[in-house]
């Protein structure tokens, strides 16, 4: 969380150059106006987006039915994702598009693909046609665990196509936690692939998948991508190659009419349990959202080669990796491997290589090229870009003037985007033709969007001044629940204030109303800007058989924004040693996943408690960040268990 002192000291502005305005898909005047009707009629201005941004089969009979805090958004309208992201730019007057780079795809070690929009519509169609073959039906959920391919981006369209909800699993994710999510999610097909590269060697994905699925009744299909050529093996009666289904699959599929309700996915993501929760968005809502944002936030023309570096794995890969730059018809760039391989100048050879124009990545990785030198940027040509932007977590106003500088060549407006996989797409932004910039803000809300900083008690707060971020009417972008846990989707967003979003972030506003976000209040972290909850490592460390009992905590970090650090009571004492540790990070990667690894392990007797035994995480978080307690400890069960836990630093 950024020191709000230091971030509101922060007093430069930077304007928009009336060059890049005047070229802008929105102007001061357009964003003028559609703050107006956004906040008159938010329901009109969004009707208006989805009939300008999308083709729609039929149309809809009502925009919004809210039954808090259940919405449905553009009831009775039908249309198909793949559709808005394919068809339509190969005929009529978007026919021109059909040789034009839908996907420029570069493989970790150097070799690539360039995808035209036409020939991704004949692979999406053909990849429909596989799905259906092996069985798959309209409301079918189908796991995806991949690499970044061009596979991917395929079978999540093709998904689409024929309106099987997909739920992709982050490649990071271990065996035990793609197993969690096939079972929640109810898949019945996992598509894969042998492996990925990644630091320059491959890395298996379909051990997982075989682990995931030891003995499972349920998913009895997997296709596999051959990325590597690493050894897998085959389940006969299970197993087939992607490849081998393609071949004889037709290149004709009629897209399916489905409802603007109609699941289109869902995403697991943490919460302040040790469940992940899936994040359910539906058809026509979330598309009009990310179309828009694109088109207006990323200011995506047609001679725009965009990039956003998400991993397909997270939201901000689903929405504006995928969805919202295809759905405009621009060209988006996909890299597979690691920022850093095999020079940390990469990324900054592909921006010159490919003459990306719009780049948007995560303030983490910002902090490790700050890191890393400015010789590495310095050495490529990254004149081609205009437009720069920031995801995933607070970008403290030290690493946005680098970026200004160092990556935009101080002529890039910087789009600081806040929003979450809950939301679906951008919240709160700059508009970069119409808003004033301020480094470590990330200005107002998108029009139609009706965010505020609430008191505790509910009450909206008055600029300049700090609370809770909500959301106060919905959106069409929204969740539209958790999979298969109505009551905790409202006990999560919804209880804290009534018919009012609760986002989980704090935020502070200044005197002209921009906000400033301060990340989590809640028990999740945000490491590298993805989110992990401290319940989820708590219960992965405690399922080892030398835990008794854990509390986790994150604590700042300059690179990653947040770091893990476990508090460990081993069943076997204090003096367990480092070999203990190293076997619980080792332990926290198999059930979760690399990302959830503790950065620190700390062994301790005890762990303080309030009287009715709720661990006081409060005070570890400021011992793990070396702080002096402010807070009241009056509640505290036994003193003594601080003082031991002040000396318990990890050697
Ligand atoms: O704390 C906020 C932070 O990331 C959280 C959402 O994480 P996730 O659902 O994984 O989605 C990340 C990508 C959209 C938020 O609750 N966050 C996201 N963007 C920003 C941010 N914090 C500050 N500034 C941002 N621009």
């Amino acid at each position: 969380m950024p020191d709000i002192e230091s971030l509101l000291k922060e007093k430069r502005v930077f304007k928009p150059d009336p060059a890049f305005t005047k070229n802008a898909n929105w102007n001061k005047k357009t964003v003028a106006e559609y703050r107006k009707l956004g906040a008159k009629n938010p329901e009109r201005f969004w009707a208006k987006m989805a009939k300008e941004h999308l083709t729609w089969f039929t149309p809809w009979k009502k925009t919004l039915q809210w039954k808090p805090p259940f919405a449905k958004w553009f009831v009775g309208g039908k249309l198909n994702v793949s559709y808005n992201c394919l068809d339509r730019h190969l005929e009529g007057e978007g026919a021109w598009r059909k040789n034009k780079a839908a996907i420029i795809w570069e493989g970790e070690p150097g070799d690539t693909r360039v995808i035209t929009y036409a020939e991704l519509h004949r692979e999406v169609c053909k990849f429909a046609n596989v799905l259906k073959g092996q069985g798959v039906k309209k409301g079918d959920r189908v796991v995806l665990y991949m690499p970044m391919v061009p596979e991917l981006a395929i079978a999540m369209l093709a998904c689409t196509r024929i309106g099987a909800p997909h739920s992709i699993v982050f490649g990071g994710f271990s065996a035990d936690a793609l197993r969690d999510r096939i079972d929640d999610v109810g898949a019945k097909i996992v598509i894969t692939a042998d492996g990925g590269y990644r630091k320059g060697a491959p890395f298996p994905l379909k051990k997982a998948v075989d682990d995931a699925l030891a003995n499972h009744e349920v998913v009895d299909r997997v296709v596999v991508v051959r990325r590597t050529g690493q050894d897998v093996s085959m389940v006969e009666g299970r197993d087939q190659w992607w490849h081998e289904l393609m071949a004889d699959a037709s290149p004709k599929c009629a897209p399916a009419k489905l409802d603007a309700e109609h699941p289109l996915f869902i995403l697991y993501t943490s919460g302040s349990t040790g469940k992940p929760k899936g994040i359910l968005h539906t058809t026509g809502g979330y598309l009009t959202q990310v179309v828009t944002t694109t088109k207006a936030i990323f200011d995506l023309k047609d001679s725009d080669v965009y990039w956003c570096t998400a991993d397909i794995g997270w939201i901000t890969g689903h929405s504006y990796v995928i969805y919202g730059p295809l759905a405009c018809g621009a060209t988006t760039l996909m890299y597979e491997g690691v920022p850093v391989h095999p020079g940390p100048d990469r990324w900054w050879s592909l921006i010159a290589k490919w003459g990306v124009t719009v780049f948007y990545t995560a303030p983490t990785a910002i902090r490790t090229f700050i890191r890393l030198g400015d010789e590495h940027p310095k050495k490529h040509d990254l004149s081609s870009l205009r437009l720069l932007g920031s995801v995933g977590e607070p970008i403290n106003p030290e690493a946005w003037i680098w970026y200004h500088k160092i990556i935009g060549g101080k002529k890039c407006p910087i789009v600081d985007t806040w929003w979450q996989t809950e939301t679906g797409g951008v919240m709160i932004t700059p508009l970069p033709g119409a808003v004033d910039t301020k480094p470590g803000s990330a200005t107002l809300p998108f029009p139609g969007i009706d965010a505020e900083v609430y008191t505790e008690e509910g009450d909206p707060t008055k600029p300049p001044g700090g609370g809770l971020l909500v959301v106060r009417k919905p959106w069409p972008g929204m969740l539209r629940g958790i999979w298969g846990d109505p009551q905790r989707f409202k006990e999560q967003y919804w209880s804290q204030y009534k018919d009012t979003y609760f986002a989980g972030d704090g935020a502070h506003r200044d005197k002209q109303g921009y906000f400033w976000i301060m990340g989590r209040i809640d028990d999740v972290m945000n490491i590298s800007g993805h989110r992990i909850g401290t319940m989820e490592v708590e219960s992965a460390l405690v399922s080892h058989s030398s835990v008794a009992e854990a509390a986790v905590v994150g604590r700042p970090d300059d690179i990653t924004g947040t770091a893990i650090v476990a508090f460990v009571s081993p069943t076997g004492g204090t003096d367990a040693g480092d070999e203990l540790k190293q076997t619980l990070r080792a332990h926290v990667s198999k059930e979760i996943g690399a990302i959830a690894r503790p950065a620190e392990i700390r062994f301790t007797d005890a762990l303080p408690k309030t009287r009715s035994g709720k661990i006081m995480r409060r005070l570890l978080r400021d011992i793990a960040s070396g702080k002096e307690s402010k807070g009241d400890t009056s509640t505290l069960e036994d003193f003594s268990v601080l003082a031991k836990l002040r000396e318990s630093d990890e050697t």
